[in-house]
């Protein structure tokens, strides 16, 4: 009895299929009862072959990456296509009504995954702004280098969040200059910009705007690297997601 029941339980979860997000439906545009009852079609007669949300079992059978499936407008490929003897296993084809349901469900399903970055958008900014910038002011550090008003002033126009988020967590080598001071154990030491190193070599431009080749053997000379993105290279293993989101909502507030 309790057995029967599980076993009722798992085939009802099974059969719903997998529904996408309501954000998806809705900016779809398609009919969320028509998706709803187009998922149970689904999970009852595709998704052996195409996987409970049409991802494939098999990148052949990937119906997201489909061309077919991404040309289609309102059931103008699809609906032939099914119509010509597909899926292949039929006893029963669908019939029209339960074929226009499932292509809802694909194209509300395609809709989720090509905005999926839009999604990651918006869960960007659920931080808190204003724990953000006492982040920015105080423990992240970040005054030491930055000012709100000055290098960092409408950053949040300027970038959309998810490449801000990229941008502070992992920023580009633009006018960061690594700067090298190399000391053999005889003999004056070195300085200059850093502009290549490798196991064997480093090459530094110096104060006259040499540029100097210097073979490395293990200890031999010793380098010393000064990086000035190496506190947001070092942050990222400290930082919880919670820091993350907050600090991407306050840089997302300079305008
Ligand atoms: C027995 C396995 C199987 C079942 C069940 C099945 N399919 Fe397929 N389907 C495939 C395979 C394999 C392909 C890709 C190769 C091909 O075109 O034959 C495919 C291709 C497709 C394509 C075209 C993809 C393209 O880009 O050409 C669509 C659309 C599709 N299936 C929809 C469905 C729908 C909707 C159902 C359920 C009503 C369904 N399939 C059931 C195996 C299956
Ligand atoms: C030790 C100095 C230093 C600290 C501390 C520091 N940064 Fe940076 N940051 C830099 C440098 C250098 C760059 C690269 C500058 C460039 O690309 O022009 C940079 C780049 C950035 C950028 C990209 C700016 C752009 O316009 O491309 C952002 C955003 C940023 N940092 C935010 C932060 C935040 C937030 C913190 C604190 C959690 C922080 N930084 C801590 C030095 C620092």
């Amino acid at each position: 009895m309790v057995k029967s029941a599980l076993l009722f339980a798992i085939l009802a979860v099974s059969a719903r299929g997998q529904q996408p997000s309501p954000a998806a439906i809705a900016g779809s545009g398609e009919d969320e009862a028509a998706v709803v009852r187009g998922g149970e079609a689904f999970a009852a007669q595709c998704a052996s072959c195409h996987g409970s949300a049409a991802r494939g079992l098999t990148p052949q059978t990937d119906l997201m990456r489909s061309a077919l499936v991404r040309a289609d407008t309102r059931g103008d490929r699809i609906g032939p296509f099914l119509r010509a003897g597909h899926p292949p296993t039929k006893p029963a084809t669908l019939n029209e009504t339960r074929a226009a349901d499932v292509i809802a469900w694909l194209h509300a399903h395609l809709y989720g995954v090509a905005h999926a970055g839009a999604s990651e958008f918006l869960n960007l900014l659920t931080g808190d702004p204003q724990k953000g910038r006492e982040f920015f002011e105080g423990k992240g550090g970040c005054a030491a280098c930055h000012s709100a008003t000055g290098d960092l002033a409408g950053v949040g126009e300027k970038y959309d969040p998810p490449v801000l988020q990229s941008l502070w967590l992992n920023p580009r080598r633009r006018r960061a200059v690594r700067t090298v001071t190399v000391t053999p154990q005889s003999g004056p030491s070195r300085s200059g910009t850093l502009e290549r190193i490798d196991e064997y070599n480093l090459v530094l431009r110096d104060g006259d705007g040499a540029y100097r080749s210097i073979a490395l053997e293990d200890d031999e000379p010793r380098v010393e690297i000064h990086d000035p993105l190496q506190p947001h290279f070092d942050l990222y293993r400290r930082l919880t997601d919670a820091q993350i989101h907050d600090m991407t909502a306050y840089l997302a507030t300079l305008k």
